[in-house]
């Protein structure tokens, strides 16, 4: 028996007096621990030869870098080619007959909603479901899943995805088709990704492109979110159009990435406006991208190049400074917020206190900060501590993902992406002198559910409701998708995933179903697999097999003016409007000022008689016996400018903060 394998068991029995009172029917008929694969932490040399199809293991390692490190996009469109060919087309899905499982019952499971769980069947026709409840009534021919002794939850939504982008100079190796194949595998049945346009690009024609990959190869359902990766009065436009005919309520924001993707805190100002105008979701990549410049060069200039400088050039402060700003900047102009991939204990901290203070704004942890940490950069293997670099980075406080995972659990957090965004190992070796050239981005969006129910589940911080709203529930209704989305419900999309929460598994790049040839959870063991997964109705897992068909997902549109985000903001608006102070018009003299507005012919002489009975003193000041108050009520003061009216309310979240709101 390999090491993984009695690990995994020898877990499976200690824990076997420890029975959760949620789960069902345990104790009688335990499913038995399902284990995939083994490994140990770290370097793992096998899944480079079976992850990376480019990389024939008769080459020199040397000639492959080579080659990839010259013409890295062609090296992606290599690998994507050679996926192409593994995929398994709708219509020969159609012709084998599984179009027949139109009707679907799930039986003697425990339903798990955000809010309530309860034993109940599912009924399920045509890839909506129909009926929860016990004793339900179905027709002839409907397919049973048995599903006691297990969790019968929404399918997860992945809030974060960069499937096949190009990036940094190649492209991401998981495409729309290997890497939605990978989530519903780990029990996620829909995607969000980014369409990225380059710096004067239009969004409009990035956001057909990502369509145009995306919809022959998504195995799962799929939204996108637009960046606002420069500003003009055409992108603003362009939202617009997006918003009204493309189905996208949410624009990613970059505070980094100088010289390409990043906004100044004017045109970061400008798209929060536009945002709020459109009733969208403004979502930022908060980090100082200036800061990140001085920094990276500091560091290359001390001859610090591995991956060890990504960390250093960027640390917590710089992630923190820069989501204070954006939650300012988007607060001052009444747009929500929501902060991507938060990763440092620090920037989690201040979305929390704005959210304390009356702020709509949202925050996501992914994965990678909630399940592993930044102390792999510095890790011996240049190839592992580079399969850790992503943007912001993985912080080194090993305490990180433990204190996010609080937070998630707590509501000061609220969702859960992956930024899932995979390099092999020729394509992060770009960076191989140089850690600013290290293509950014780590897996997940298949080990996401099982790392959250491990780490926040079986660690006893969150119970199953609680993981289903982070896993789908709350992305649903903050990207304005549910009760369609992350909901068993009669009437909801049926995407469901059959968890099965004793099951353990050794995560590993060898067994994984990316197409990336390494894992940062490589040899962590997780209890929770998605034993059956279904996605519009179809059985897409089965007994942890995967029957993946390209282009069965289908693009997801979510509208604007969401209530759940929107309803919110319209009432604190009512209530924060702001109010002129009434007053009797000001009489007294007015400086002149001359064509360039400057005052002509000196200061003009104020008349104080009406406030100064003892006139000035002799040196030429107020005469201190004399009252500033007068009974007409025209005060000392009133010739001034007067101040622009600041309104101080209660947050309506915190009975102990004021919200000081100026507009
Ligand atoms: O490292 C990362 N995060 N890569 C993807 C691009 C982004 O900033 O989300
Ligand atoms: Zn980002
Ligand atoms: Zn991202």
């Amino acid at each position: 028996m390999s090491a993984g394998l009695r690990r995994a068991s020898r877990h499976q029995e200690e824990k076997d007096d420890e029975v959760p009172q949620w789960i069902p029917g345990l104790g009688q008929d335990k499913p038995k621990p399902r284990t995939l694969g083994t490994s140990f932490f770290g370097y793992v040399p096998d899944a480079f030869v079976e992850k990376t199809p480019y990389l024939p293991s008769e080459q020199s390692a040397d000639a492959l870098k080579k080659e990839a490190a010259v013409e890295p996009v062609k090296a992606a469109e290599q690998v994507a080619d050679s996926l192409e060919q593994e995929i398994v087309p709708r219509d020969s899905i159609e012709r084998n007959g599984q179009s027949a499982q139109n009707r679907l019952l799930i039986k003697g499971g425990r339903v798990v909603n955000d809010d309530m769980m309860q034993d109940a069947d599912v009924y399920i026709e045509d890839g909506i479901i129909k009926q929860v409840g016990t004793n339900l009534h179905t027709p002839g021919g409907t397919r049973v899943i048995e599903a006691k002794g297990h969790l019968v939850m929404p399918g997860g939504i992945d809030t974060h995805t960069h499937m096949q982008m190009p990036f940094m100079g190649t492209q991401a190796i998981d495409d729309f088709y290997t890497g939605t194949r990978a989530a519903l595998a780990g029990g996620t049945t829909m995607i969000m990704d980014f369409a990225l346009p380059q710096r004067g690009e239009s969004l409009i024609e990035a956001f057909h492109r990502w369509r145009t990959w995306a919809d022959p190869k998504v195995c799962c359902d799929y939204a996108i979110h637009v960046g606002v990766t420069w500003w003009s009065d055409k992108v603003a436009q362009e939202m617009e159009e997006l918003t009204n005919e493309q189905g996208v309520n949410s624009f990613k924001m970059f505070m980094a990435y100088k010289d390409t993707w990043q906004l100044n805190d004017e045109e970061l100002l400008e798209s929060f406006k536009r945002c709020k105008e459109l009733g969208a979701l403004a979502q930022v990549h908060a980090e100082n991208g200036d800061v990140i410049k001085e920094n990276s060069k500091k560091l290359l200039e001390l001859g610090i190049t591995g991956p060890e400088g990504h960390e250093m050039s960027r640390p917590e402060e710089v992630e923190a400074e820069a989501t204070n700003r954006a939650c300012v900047l988007a607060n001052q102009v009444n747009c929500p917020l929501y902060v991507v991939h938060v990763m440092s204990k620090s920037a989690a901290d201040v979305v929390s206190s704005k959210r304390k203070q009356g702020h709509v704004v949202f925050g996501e942890p992914i994965a990678a900060s909630l399940g592993t940490d930044g102390t792999h950069h510095y890790h011996k293997c240049w190839r592992h501590a580079a399969g850790h670099v992503m943007g912001p980075p993985l912080r080194p406080d090993s305490s990180t993902p433990k204190y996010l995972m609080d937070l998630l659990a707590n509501g000061d957090l609220q969702t859960t992406g992956t930024d899932n965004c995979t390099f092999s190992a020729a394509q992060k070796a770009l960076g191989k002198d140089d850690f600013t050239k290290i293509p950014n981005g780590v897996n997940g969006v298949e080990d996401r559910m099982s790392v959250i129910w491990e780490k926040g589940v079986v660690s006893g911080k969150m119970d199953p409701c609680r993981f289903v709203a982070v896993t789908s529930t709350n992305a649903a209704k903050i990207f304005n998708i549910y009760p369609k989305k992350g909901r068993i419900a009669v009437g909801s999309d049926a995407d469901i995933v059959v968890w099965n929460p004793h099951a353990t598994r050794v995560i590993s790049a060898k067994t994984h179903h990316q197409a990336v040839d390494f894992n940062i959870f490589e040899g962590m063991e997780v209890h929770g697999i998605a034993e059956f997964v279904v996605c519009h109705g179809r059985v897409v897992v089965e007994e942890g097999e995967v029957r993946a068909i390209s282009g069965m997902g289908k693009y997801v549109p979510t509208p604007v003016f969401n209530p759940h985000v929107y309803g919110r903001l319209e009432e604190r608006e009512r209530a924060n409007a702001p109010c002129k102070v009434e007053r009797a018009p000001y009489e007294g003299p007015v400086a002149q000022l001359n064509g360039q507005g400057m005052q002509e012919g000196g200061i003009i002489p104020v008349q104080q008689e009406t406030f100064y009975t003892r006139g000035p003193t002799r040196s030429g000041g107020v005469n201190l016996h004399d009252s500033s108050f007068h009974v007409s009520g025209r005060q000392r003061d009133d010739d001034l400018l007067p101040r622009t009216s600041i309104k101080l309310v209660t947050s309506p979240n915190s009975s102990s903060s004021l919200l000081g709101t100026f507009w």
